[in-house]
Parts: structure tokens; C-alpha cells; sequence
């Protein structure tokens, strides 16, 4: 780890270096990026208006294209049709195998230049830095970890049944969604969008069986795995969670589920911590006003990286923009603010923690703890275990059953041919 004095030295070396290259750019035009994103919700906005702040502050022009949907699906349609007309966004927020899919493609700018002067082979950890790079070219810049498995509850509502902290194992979960159902409380908020029901599935299939099994099942997508009995105990639990969300909620965005929680209508949520920026930008209090807690995933932890790639364009202008964009995202001070705002960690190590709160504290630890146990997952609701292709195939059959009558044997037979027929 560089000592506090040695990497003000070589921070300010290289912020010349990188300056004066930029100059360079600069003399010739001001750097500038059109972005598209996906964080629409309120503390989503927060967090990009910061990384907003920051390009500006440093001479950027900042043309923002905001795509509001949550988990990106309805960006990802935007940017498809704007790379097929051959006029792509600088940047835009893409994440996990997507990244080498467009890469693959040949639609990605190469970062290497940045990722070498601002030397990200060190400042990011392995997990993260595989991700960002096609054939060992940097070709994305990671802005954060978010968790998905993760338990919001109001303390408030909890106390009317006598629960004093968010169950610990699904049998526990049960048992209190079962006692808040007959005090009259909706134990779960959620919004009924494919996305939403498969970050909750995915929790579940972590819960019930575990990493490995997760990982067969979802990064291997080994046949008999998906049409396993395991899997069928975890569409049964499905059915039971089912029956603890309210009549309303086919349809609802993720973050009007979180304001049932902060409003006391409902007792829970499963989410991402993407839904803390929710609660922090409303200036409620973790531990106070509400709870978090990982939901049972036998240790495990399922990541979600967000990242920006940039794409193909032309003029000195926005290549300064882009290389600008991805420095600064990449950066220690803006991984604290940003990560701050949006409820997630930082990706860059040796971001000091003091900013952050105990939710962001215990996410840290428990992510070490996962690498350690070899329970780190890869999201596969948040697009960072497959392909688009088979992403939607597995939300498909996920949400049919969600929203029918479907068996859990059919439902697990259906998963399997799914993802046999997407990959
Ligand atoms: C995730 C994304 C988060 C947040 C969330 C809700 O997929 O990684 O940054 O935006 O969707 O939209």
C-alpha cells in the first residue's frame, strides 16, 4: 500500500502527466461525452449527478442521456438501436458479460492509456478488473459494487409483531412474514417486473443451496442443475413469497416498493443497495429509521458491478471526453462521493471507509469474507453471470411462475429447455 506522502508525489506526477496530455486535447477542444445511464430514481440521481459534477468541474461537457427503467433493461434497448444507426453515446453504463459482447463486436474504445497513467491494474481488485478488459485491453471503467442480497426492513414495523432485526434463514423469513400477514402488514414490498422477481429468486436459489450451486446453475448453466429438485424447492419458496406482497404490486418501480418500507405500509424489501440511496437521500437513518441486513445466502455475496464503456466515435472532443470520463470515474474522490450517494462500495481498494455507513461497512467486510469462502457470486438478475440472451430467458420463466399457477417441477423443467434454447 503506498504510504500517505509517496502517493501525494506520485499522484501529483501523474496528474501532470495525465494533464498534460489532456492539454493537449484540450488545446484543441473541449473534452465532452454524451452518457447514457439508466439512474433515474433519487438517489440513483444524486449519485450521477455527482459523476456530472466532477466531469464539468474538470472542463468537461456533460450532454446527459438518462433512460429511466430499473436494472437498464430499457437503456440497453436505446443504446442497441443507437450503435445499429452508427451514432452510439460516448459512454454508456453497461456491465458484466454485455461488456465483452459489445466488445466483441469491435463497438468499444480501447482505455488503456488511462488505465496505465492512472494505474488500475493495482488500485482494482482481480474480480473487477477481469471484467473491465477484452483480450487485455481495458475497454470499461467500474464505478462501484452493489450487493443484491440484501434485507430493507422498517424497525417500526417490525416491533408490531415483536421482531426486533431481519429474519436470519428463509424458514425464519416465513415464520414472520406469516405473523405480519395476520397483523394485517404487508411483510414484503415488491414490484412485480421480471428483474425485480428474479433478484429475489436469486436470493433464494443462494439461500436454499448455496454458491456452488449457484454457480453450476447460473454461470456453468448445467442442465441438470436448472431442472434439479434443488431448484424446485426454490420456485416452492417462490410461491410462498408469492403470498407476502400486496395485491398492488404487478408493475411497481423497485423504489416505490422501498418508500412502502420507509412509510411503514410494508415491513421488508429485497434489494439491491442500490435502494439505500433511496432511504439516504430521503435523510433517513440506517439503524434508526431502517434496517439492513444480508439475506440468508449461506455467506454468500451476490455482486453487481456498475461500469461505463465507451464507445466508438469520432473527434479529438469527445476521445478527450471519454478518457477524461473514465479517469475520473476510476478516482479515489469520486468513488467516495459517488459510492456514498448510490449505496454501494467503492471498486477501487484502499478507498478509506470513513464516509461510509454501516450497511457499506458490513458489505465491505462480509465481500472480503466471500472471496475468501469462495462464495462471491456473479449477479445473474444484474446481468453480470450470462448473456442478455439467456439473462432473459431465465427473468421469463422466473416471472411466468411469479405471476401463475405454475408447479415448481414444470417451473424448473421450463428453466432448463429455457437457457438450453437462449445460450
Ligand atoms: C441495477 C444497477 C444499479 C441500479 C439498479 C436499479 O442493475 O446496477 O446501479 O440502477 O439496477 O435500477
Amino acid at each position: 500500500m503506498l504510504t500517505n506522502s509517496r502517493r501525494g508525489v506520485r499522484a501529483v506526477a501523474l496528474s501532470t502527466v495525465f494533464v498534460g496530455g489532456l492539454a493537449a486535447f484540450a488545446a484543441a477542444a473541449q473534452p465532452q461525452a454524451e452518457v447514457l445511464h439508466y439512474w433515474t430514481s433519487g438517489g440513483e440521481a444524486k449519485a450521477a449527478a455527482a459523476l456530472k459534477a466532477d466531469f464539468e468541474a474538470n472542463g468537461g461537457k456533460w450532454t446527459d442521456n438518462a433512460v429511466a427503467g430499473g436494472a437498464g433493461d430499457a437503456a440497453m434497448t436505446v443504446l442497441r438501436s443507437r450503435v445499429l444507426s452508427g451514432d452510439p453515446p460516448a459512454a454508456a453504463q453497461i456491465k458484466g458479460p454485455n461488456i465483452q459482447d459489445w466488445a466483441k463486436q469491435g463497438a468499444l474504445g480501447n482505455l488503456n492509456k488511462v488505465a496505465a497513467a492512472e494505474n488500475w491494474d493495482k488500485v482494482l481488485p482481480p474480480q473487477i478488473t477481469s471484467i473491465m478488459k477484452y483480450n487485455g485491453n481495458y475497454v470499461a471503467a467500474p464505478v462501484n459494487i452493489h450487493r443484491i442480497d440484501w434485507f430493507w426492513a422498517n424497525p417500526a414495523v417490525l416491533a408490531k409483531v415483536g421482531a426486533t432485526a431481519a429474519p436470519k434463514t428463509w424458514d425464519e423469513f416465513n415464520a414472520l412474514a406469516e405473523k405480519l400477514k395476520a397483523a394485517g402488514i404487508t411483510p414484503l414490498a415488491h414490484g412485480g417486473q421480471a428483474w425485480q422477481d428474479a433478484t429475489i429468486f436469486e436470493t433464494v436459489v443462494m439461500g436454499l443451496n448455496g454458491a456452488a450451486f449457484f454457480k453450476k446453475a447460473f454461470v456453468d448453466l448445467d442442465d441438470a442443475t436448472l431442472r434439479s429438485a434443488d431448484m424446485n424447492k426454490v420456485f416452492d419458496q417462490m410461491r410462498k413469497i408469492r403470498g407476502f406482497v400486496d395485491k398492488d404490486f404487478p408493475g411497481r418501480e423497485w423504489n416505490a416498493a422501498t418508500q412502502m418500507v420507509m412509510n411503514g405500509t410494508a415491513a421488508m424489501q429485497i434489494m439491491g443497495d442500490w435502494a439505500k440511496g433511496e432511504f439516504l437521500a430521503a435523510g433517513k437513518v440506517p439503524g434508526k429509521d431502517f434496517l439492513c441486513a444480508p439475506v440468508p445466502t449461506q455467506g454468500g455475496y451476490l455482486m453487481n458491478v456498475d461500469s461505463f464503456a465507451m464507445f466508438n466515435v469520432k473527434g479529438d472532443d469527445k476521445l478527450a471526453g471519454q478518457l477524461l470520463l473514465a479517469k475520473l470515474i476510476v478516482g479515489e474522490k469520486f468513488q467516495e462521493t459517488f459510492n456514498v450517494y448510490k449505496g454501494s462500495i467503492p471498486a477501487r481498494l484502499g478507498v478509506p471507509m470513513d464516509k461510509f455507513d454501516s450497511c457499506a461497512v458490513k458489505s465491505s467486510d462480509d465481500l472480503k469474507a466471500s472471496i475468501t469462502a469462495g462464495t462471491l457470486v456473479p449477479s445473474m438478475a444484474h446481468e453480470m453471470a450470462t448473456n442478455g440472451a439467456v439473462r432473459g430467458a431465465i427473468l421469463d420463466v422466473v416471472t411466468q411462475h411469479f405471476n401463475g399457477s405454475m408447479s415448481s417441477a414444470d417451473a424448473s423443467k421450463k428453466l432448463a429447455d429455457a437457457v438450453k434454447l437462449a445460450k
